[in-house]
Parts: C-alpha cells; structure tokens; sequence
C-alpha cells in the first residue's frame, strides 16, 4: 500500500476511534443527542479530520439516525445508543462505532459482550485467503453463545476512497460465500447483536443522503443543495447542514426534487423488525497476515 495513503487512513483512524471514545462517553442521562453529534462533527474537524459522518442510533433502532436541527431527543436511563463516527483524510475513510447503556444500568451487558465477541472473533481470522461466510459464521457463532443472533440483513464493508462501502459486504453469519480476503483491502466489520429476530426494515423519514448520480438541474432549491452535498464527494450528508444554511423550506423541496430525479438516495432509520434491543461494535482495518486494526483506541478491550 502506498506509504501516504496509509498515513492518511492511519490518521483518520487515530481521530474516529477518540471521538467515538469522546462522543460515547457523553451518553448520559438527560443529554440531548443532537448536541453530543453536534460535539463529535466538532471533535473531528479540531483533531484535523474530515467528517465523513457523525451517526447514532438508540435501544431497536440499529444504524442511521442522525438528528435534525430541531430535535428534542433525550436520552433516558438504560437506553442503548449505538455511536457511528466515520472520518476521512482526502477520501480515505475510518469507520467505527461502539454502544453505550446510559446510566451505567447494567440490563444490557450481555448484548454487548457478544458483539465486542464477534467482532474479536472475525478480527482473529481477518488475514489473506480467509473466506466471507467464515468471518460471517465466526460472529454468528459468538452471538448465538449468548442465546443471541446476528442482525443478518446488515454487514461490514469494504472501504474505498470516497466510497464507505465498496465492492465487498462482509457477512454477519455463514453466507456460503467463498470470496477469499486480499492483502491489504481496507475493511471495516460491525457485526449488530440482538436478542430479537435479527432482522431490521427501514423505519421513519430519512435524514441521511448520498449522491446516487450527479447530473443537472433545474430547481434553484435543488440546486444549492446538491451542490452542498457534492462537497463529501459521495460520502453521505444529512439535513442539519443544509438546513443550517438554507433553512427549512428551502431543503426540504430541494431534497425532494433531487430525490425525485433519483440523483440522491436516503438512508432512513433501520429498526429491529421485533422491536428488540440492537448492539453494535465496528472496527475498520487493512487486512494483512496480522490485520492494522487502525480505529482501535487504548480504552477499548475488543
Ligand atoms: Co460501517
């Protein structure tokens, strides 16, 4: 791998995993979620990172909650909140996130422990040559120790300059696919823990976008926005940066219009399909016979 590249990946790394750390440890009882994802976009850009996303999720939601400029989410004792902070030196991207049970409740140590478990566990076979369905089996396997399952309809990904999920999706139970991993490919596996039907469905509105495709238009609304968004390239963007600046109205037509011509897709909620508790731990790494796990922090045990 080209020396700079991996100083840059290495970098972003170093930055995802302390405001990860920083942002998890504000999940306390009675904090407002939209002013810790305030905090962490913040953290990234004074450490000298580029944000790539700053996502959190709360008890069955599993992923892609990121709050508007006018949400009143307050976390309350034992919620379970998923925190998921991407960062990015010139594309190159550092993915990881952690979970948290507020107030220091202990209702949910189980769900936890086997996600920490199944991510340890496919970290160890992470080398050249090793097949997607065992990195899948090997965290299946960790889950359902705890009498839990994996979220098998969510997975780890392969990791791109500009692009958070490239060619490879890294299965969370045995896939049968026979995919072998390569020499350094950049990876980052997540593996989503419940006791519930480990299914999710998309759920609510979407505040989260990417660019599907650019091409142009008319809508002055429209307009300003996908410009706005092209400045992450084609990593994603949420509401509250454009309606920050734009207002309310204004994006709120424009992101409908740029949806409509299919040049953005949203990413809406993902919820557990029975409404039971989702954990999640995530590591970004570039696989070699021993993985650079690069998102790694000196608190984290997994
Ligand atoms: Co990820």
């Amino acid at each position: 791998m080209d020396p700079e590249i991996l100083k840059k990946i290495q970098k972003a790394g170093k930055v995802a995993a302390q405001v990860r750390r920083e942002g998890a440890a504000k999940f306390v009882v009675g904090a407002s979620a939209l002013e810790v994802m305030d905090f962490c976009e913040k953290r990234i850009l004074e450490l000298g990172g580029q944000i790539a996303w700053a996502q959190m999720a709360i008890n069955d939601i599993a992923a892609h909650f990121c709050p508007e400029e006018n949400d009143n989410t307050i976390l309350k004792e034992s919620d379970l909140v998923k925190i998921d902070i991407g960062v990015h030196q010139d594309g190159w991207i550092a993915d990881n996130a952690m979970t948290v049970e507020v107030g220091g409740t202990d209702k949910y140590k189980d769900i936890m422990k086997a996600s920490q478990n199944a991510l340890k566990a496919a970290i160890k076979l992470c080398r050249p040559g090793v097949k997607l369905w065992e990195l899948g089996e090997a965290q299946m396997s960790e889950a359902e120790k705890f009498g839990f399952t994996t979220v098998t309809n969510l997975c780890g990904h392969s990791l791109e300059q500009y692009h958070t999920h490239g060619g490879i999706s890294i299965p969370t139970f045995n896939s049968k696919n026979k995919t072998e991993l390569q020499e350094g490919m950049q990876i980052a596996i997540e593996p989503f823990v419940t006791p519930g039907q480990g299914l999710i469905k998309e759920k609510g509105i979407p505040t989260i976008w990417m660019i599907r495709k650019d091409k142009g238009v008319r809508s002055p609304y429209a307009k300003k926005i996908l410009e706005e968004a092209k400045k992450q390239n084609r990593l994603p963007f949420t509401n509250r940066w454009l309606t920050r600046k734009f207002g309310r109205g204004p994006t709120a037509l424009g992101l409908r219009e740029l949806q409509k011509q299919g040049i953005i897709t949203g990413y809406p909620p993902l919820a557990e399909v029975t409404g039971s508790m989702v954990a999640q731990f995530e590591h970004s790494m570039i696989v070699r016979d021993k993985p650079l796990v690069y998102t790694k922090h000196e608190d984290d045990s997994w």
